[in-house]
């Protein structure tokens, strides 16, 4: 099967497509149509990245396709692309257990579009409305906004008829045709570190970005509310007191896509195709490629140049 690899030697990974012999052993076989690109699969392909736990490893850490029955499945994280061989080829093997079935709804390249960026988006919401926050409750704050996770936890919480705010570097125009209410900058979302309270501002809040913001965020929170955190594209650093937790009853809920039990996977993708489904979905595809072309797009991701969702026809 043609597959794209990326492959070991002393310092240096070489990558790109080639002949691979389709993946024997357990699982389903399951013949790839879409996959997507993530920063982490760049990780995968560089020698610094920490990411391949194997060599050679076909990256790729989402992917949908059909089984031999012509079923429609999806599947993500875990191992997938990491430690185990990936989307980026014709064929994968693949765990039943990691299976999803492709919800009513839902095609294989907006499942691709939506990803684990989108899936990581999903499980934030559910997350904070698990915590009780509500569209009633005042106004939620998404910070790393036009970003993968950020962008599409601002499309679904606007769908639900949250007051959004979007804390961005990024393009604010982009974020109100999404549904942001209001576009603050980083700084703003960070606020002054000196203070170990601020004013009270956010009913809620999706953290994609870590370190000052996130700290800036939970000083900032309102009684009883409460902070869904899942990146640390602004550092993995936490400067933080108790004050917010102990004077303010506040919740710092930490969100991980990648071993969700699967059948909480399968329910969040049922939603994803239904109440919690952004509508903005197909805007968010920036660019379909090919195998062949996605080297360039695994060097633009890793500089920062990439923006919006981009799928791979496989
Ligand atoms: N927990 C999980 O399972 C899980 C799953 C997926 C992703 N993640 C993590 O979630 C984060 C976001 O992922 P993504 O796919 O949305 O990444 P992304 O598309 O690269 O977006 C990240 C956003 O963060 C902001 N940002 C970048 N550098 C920053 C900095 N130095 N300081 C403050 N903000 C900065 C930017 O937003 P603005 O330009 O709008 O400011 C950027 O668009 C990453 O850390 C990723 O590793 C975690």
């Amino acid at each position: 099967m043609r597959a794209f690899v990326a492959e070991k030697s002393d310092d240096e990974v070489a990558r790109g497509v080639r002949d691979f012999e389709t993946p024997d052993g357990d699982g389903e076989l399951v013949h790839v149509a879409w996959s997507s690109v993530n920063y982490k699969d760049a990780l995968a392909t560089i020698a610094k990245g920490q990411v391949a736990r194997i060599s050679p490893l076909i990256p790729g850490i989402d992917l949908a396709g059909t089984l031999d029955d012509g079923s429609e499945v999806l599947a993500h994280g875990y191992e997938l692309g990491v430690s185990h061989h990936g989307g980026y080829a014709e064929r994968a093997r693949v765990p039943e257990e990691w299976l999803v079935p492709l919800p009513d709804g839902l095609s294989a390249r907006q499942a691709m579009a939506i990803g684990t960026a989108g899936y990581t988006a999903a499980r934030c919401v559910i997350a904070l409305e698990e915590a009780g926050v509500g569209p009633q409750d005042g106004p939620v704050l998404v910070t790393g906004a036009s970003g993968g996770v950020g962008s599409t936890a601002v499309d679904i919480l606007a769908a639900r008829g949250y007051e959004v705010v979007a804390a961005s570097a990024g393009d604010a125009s982009y974020l109100r045709s999404l549904g942001a209410a209001e576009v603050i900058s980083r700084e703003d979302a960070a606020g002054d570190a000196s203070r170990p309270l601020e004013k009270s501002r956010w009913a809620g809040a999706v953290d994609c970005v870590g370190g000052d913001v996130l700290a800036g965020v939970i000083r900032s929170l309102r009684y009883g509310a409460a902070v869904a955190a899942c990146g640390n594209t602004g550092g993995v650093k936490l400067p933080t007191t108790v004050l917010p937790f102990i004077l303010r009853g506040v919740s710092l809920l930490g969100v991980d896509s990648v071993q969700t039990p699967i059948e909480d996977r399968r329910e969040t993708w049922r939603r994803l195709a239904d109440d919690l489904r952004p509508p903005h979905l197909e805007d968010a595809i920036a660019r379909e490629v090919s195998l062949d072309e996605l080297d360039g797009v695994l060097t633009a991701i890793l500089k920062g140049e990439v923006q919006g969702r981009t799928v791979v026809k496989v």
